[in-house]
């Protein structure tokens, strides 16, 4: 009894683990499919026309404001995607390309925090992410310098 207690635990567990690593490949297929062709493969973008994200994109994580708009960008909020497929591809993306960027604290996307944000699509990008990162260095002090180096 105790042995089949511990090979059905056994089983979950790896049946978790397959789960999380499926969410992750289809993530990632979708990050092919509907966003590498602007941001490039290594999300690295191009200069004076799409932000990098690589070891950047996390700094947004700092404050609500940049979380709110990492989703309500057009590219995300109008992506053809589901709002359960947009939560699990930001969250892949921001720990897959800028892990170290991140806030100790961070939390998940929800579907449900995605399905309300997309529908608010921020109207003027460049201008809201100026003022964002301005406010995220100016409440971080430590991370002003890296912030300022990315202007795009
Ligand atoms: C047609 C090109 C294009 C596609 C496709 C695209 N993006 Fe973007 N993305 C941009 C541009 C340009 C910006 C800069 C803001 C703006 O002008 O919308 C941007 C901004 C962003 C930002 C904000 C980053 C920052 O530093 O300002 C995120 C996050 C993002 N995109 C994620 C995605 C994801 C995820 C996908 C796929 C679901 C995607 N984008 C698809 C072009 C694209």
């Amino acid at each position: 009894m105790a042995v089949n207690r511990n090979l059905v635990i056994l089983t979950i567990g790896l049946l978790c683990t397959n789960a999380a690593f499926a969410d992750d490949q289809k993530a990632q297929v979708n990050y092919m499919l509907h966003c590498q062709g602007c941001h490039l493969p290594g999300a690295e973008g191009s200069a004076g026309r799409v932000p990098p994200m690589n070891d950047f994109i996390g700094y947004f994580l700092h404050s609500q404001a940049g979380r709110e708009f990492l989703i309500r960008v057009p590219g995300v909020a109008h992506a053809a995607l589901t709002d359960a497929e947009v939560s699990e591809l930001m969250n892949w993306l921001v720990q897959r390309f800028s892990r170290e960027q991140l806030p100790t604290e961070f939390i998940s996307f929800t579907v449900a925090e995605v399905n309300e944000l997309r529908r608010d699509v921020e109207q003027s990008p460049d201008t809201a992410r100026s003022l964002i990162l301005a406010n995220i260095a100016a409440d971080n002090p430590a991370l002003a310098n890296e912030i300022s180096k990315n202007k795009n």
